[in-house]
């Protein structure tokens, strides 16, 4: 087991840097997720942390101790990929045993028929049949082993790539997308397997996943990377009520936060849609964002600074439902997260008042960098702690 280092890591491909200067730091044990959009960088790292490519600067440690320029199979990291990469004719016994016999026997023991003249073959097969066996059932598919991949679903194929990790008992796990390929129901369902997998090995996870659900899932913390940068880490909590940019705030979460435009007056106070909203920025005059997730938004009678829309589609979720609705002066329509009893009959095309508990706001400059906000001071504060608008 092992903890894992990144520090000051960059890459580039030709004049292109795909990655500007990485610093993370993984502890053992700990489950790490690295997320971001298509693109940004997320398998170039782990294949770096991995030694399959060489980073342009920077280090990487494995258990406190420097690996670069180590070749891969001596970091004693396992890989998963996102295409299982199983041999199509070896059984799946044979596909989690094939690290074992190339660790474990010779050159002779590994030859067909004539290995079994050679001596000691007999003894280390009935060693490494008790360790497959054991990551069988540990993955709960130890009534699959006799199939070929062919003959298995793509959870079940997962499974075994997955067993074929556990077998070489590495330091730590790097998984890239691996729940890609698998249709939705299956991958909520591998989620938990792999979450209980980490518990019950208690080994280091690194999980690259451009799907924000399951990252917010099964991990420690979670790592944000956008176009070569790591923009936050933090646990799921920390990313999903306070992101510290708008990129952040806009990926994680399912649906989107509402991102409505917003100013910042001279003196520090937020106006949403030209009115003001009883927030106070500490600083950064000027054009602003101002994002809301989609459960802070209720409803509220029309009038005394409530946002006005129209509800332009309902998408019922059974437990709750999602409003999307058309607000008056913004461009981009707004979500609402509302259970069955707040909806009180609402429809598509009805008009809809809103508003939000300040505490619910979360402010982003122009850049798009978080912004301190706080509500006004009590005595200039309105009554009720919502915003007007
Ligand atoms: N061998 C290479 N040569 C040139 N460019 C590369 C190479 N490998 C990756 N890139 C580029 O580096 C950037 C990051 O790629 P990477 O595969 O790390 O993205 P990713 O975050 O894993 O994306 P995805 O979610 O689509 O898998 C991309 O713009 C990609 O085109
Ligand atoms: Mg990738």
């Amino acid at each position: 087991m092992a903890d894992i280092g990144v520090d000051r890591v960059t890459k580039s491909f030709g004049s292109t840097q795909v990655l500007n200067g990485i610093s993370l730091d993984i502890r053992d044990g700990e489950f790490v997720s690295l997320v971001g959009p298509s693109g940004c960088g997320k398998s170039t790292l782990l294949r770096i942390i991995a030694g399959l490519e060489p980073q342009t600067a920077g280090h990487v440690r494995i258990g406190g101790g420097l690996v670069d320029g180590m070749r891969p199979s001596r970091r004693n990291l396992a890989m998963v990929f996102q295409s299982y990469a199983l041999y199509p004719h070896l059984t799946a016994y044979d596909n989690i045993a094939v690290p074992l016999r190339m660790r474990q026997l010779t050159a002779w023991q590994r030859l067909p028929l004539i290995r079994w003249l050679a001596p000691g073959t007999r003894a280390t097969e009935r060693a490494i049949r008790e360790q497959v066996e054991q990551a069988a059932d540990l993955l709960g598919m130890r009534d699959l082993l006799h199939r070929k991949p062919g003959q298995l679903s793509g959870g079940q194929r997962q499974r075994v790539a997955v067993g074929r990790a556990i077998v070489r008992e590495p330091s730590a796990f790097l998984l890239d997308e691996p729940l890609s390929n698998l249709d939705a129901k299956l991958r909520v369902h591998m989620r938990t397997e792999i979450a209980q997998l980490h518990r019950a090995l208690e080994a280091t996870f690194i999980y690259v996943t451009h799907d924000q659900a399951e990252a917010m899932t099964m991990s420690d913390r979670i790592a944000v990377l956008m176009d070569g940068d790591l923009v936050q880490v933090g646990t799921p909590a920390e990313v999903y009520n306070d992101p510290q940019d708008i990129r952040v705030a806009e990926f994680i979460g399912s649906p989107k936060i509402n991102v409505f435009p917003a100013e910042i007056r001279s003196d520090g106070g937020i106006d949403l849609l030209g009115q003001p909203t009883g927030l106070v920025a500490e600083a950064d005059r000027g054009e602003a964002r101002v994002g809301v997730r989609p459960e802070a938004l209720r409803r509220t009678k029309s009038g005394d600074g409530a946002l006005a829309g129209t509800v332009t589609h309902v998408e019922n979720l059974g437990a709750e439902l999602m409003v999307h609705f058309a607000l008056e002066g913004a461009e981009a329509p707004a979500i609402m997260r509302l259970d069955q009893a707040a909806m009180n009959g609402l429809a598509i095309g009805d008009s809809i008042s809103v508003d939000f508990p300040l505490a619910g706001a979360r402010v982003f400059a122009r850049c798009g960098a978080r912004v301190a906000a706080r509500p006004l001071s009590p005595e200039r504060a309105p009554a009720k702690q919502v915003a007007h608008v």
